[in-house]
């Protein structure tokens, strides 16, 4: 796997201490108000678990599935939801907890529909924000976020390129040439 990435972008250590102090931020903001966290699957998973254990309050957690790029590495500004929430947000306090803003598509669609839901408020932690990449026409509150990153395609930590690197500890940019030649 290391042989396919650029350039470390942020290290194990970089991204370990960010996240602690999120989950401390969050649960200092949250305190008393038993909020759900969303976890959206598949790329926010590592950085959920470590955030929650950062987080010394109660909260409920739950997990939705929605479509990626698949194989490509641009968005299509269409949201499929492939897996739902299992408990219901009516009245709820809901943190969205996502890996990476781009285009801001997904986030702007499920802000929305978690809305009229009912729930009682809604936030966005994500790790990573593109802002460089948003469409025309999107504005999004990102209430918490941990690094700005350029307008490169990043992997690792839980981000993939056609399923793989999530696994790695790190983020790092991607080889152009592992997805032009693929
Ligand atoms: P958006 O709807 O364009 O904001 O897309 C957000 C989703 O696109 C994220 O949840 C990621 O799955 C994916 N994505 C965007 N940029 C990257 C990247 O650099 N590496 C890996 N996945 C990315
Ligand atoms: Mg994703």
């Amino acid at each position: 796997m290391q042989n396919d990435i650029a350039r470390v972008l942020l290290s194990e250590e970089q991204i370990q201490t960010r996240v602690r102090e999120m989950g401390a931020q969050i649960a200092r903001d949250y305190e008393g108000r038993d909020p759900v966290m969303v976890c959206i699957l598949k790329g926010a998973v590592m950085f959920y678990t470590d955030l929650l254990r950062a987080m010394s309050i109660p909260v409920a957690l739950d997990f939705m599935a929605v479509s990626s790029y698949g194989k490509t590495t641009k968005s299509s500004g269409e949201v499929e939801i492939r897996k739902d929430l299992a408990i219901s947000i009516e009245n709820r306090h809901v943190v969205i907890v996502e890996d990476i803003i781009d285009s801001g598509f997904t986030l702007t669609y499920l802000t929305r529909m978690l809305r009229a839901r009912g729930a009682l408020s809604i936030r966005i932690a994500t790790l990573l924000d593109k802002p460089a990449r948003r469409a025309p026409g999107i504005t999004l509150k990102t209430d918490y976020f941990g690094f700005i990153v350029p307008d490169e395609f990043v992997v690792g930590y839980g981000l993939d390129y056609a399923e793989r690197y999530r696994n790695l500890p790190y983020i790092g940019v991607l080889k152009p040439e592992v997805y032009e030649n693929s």
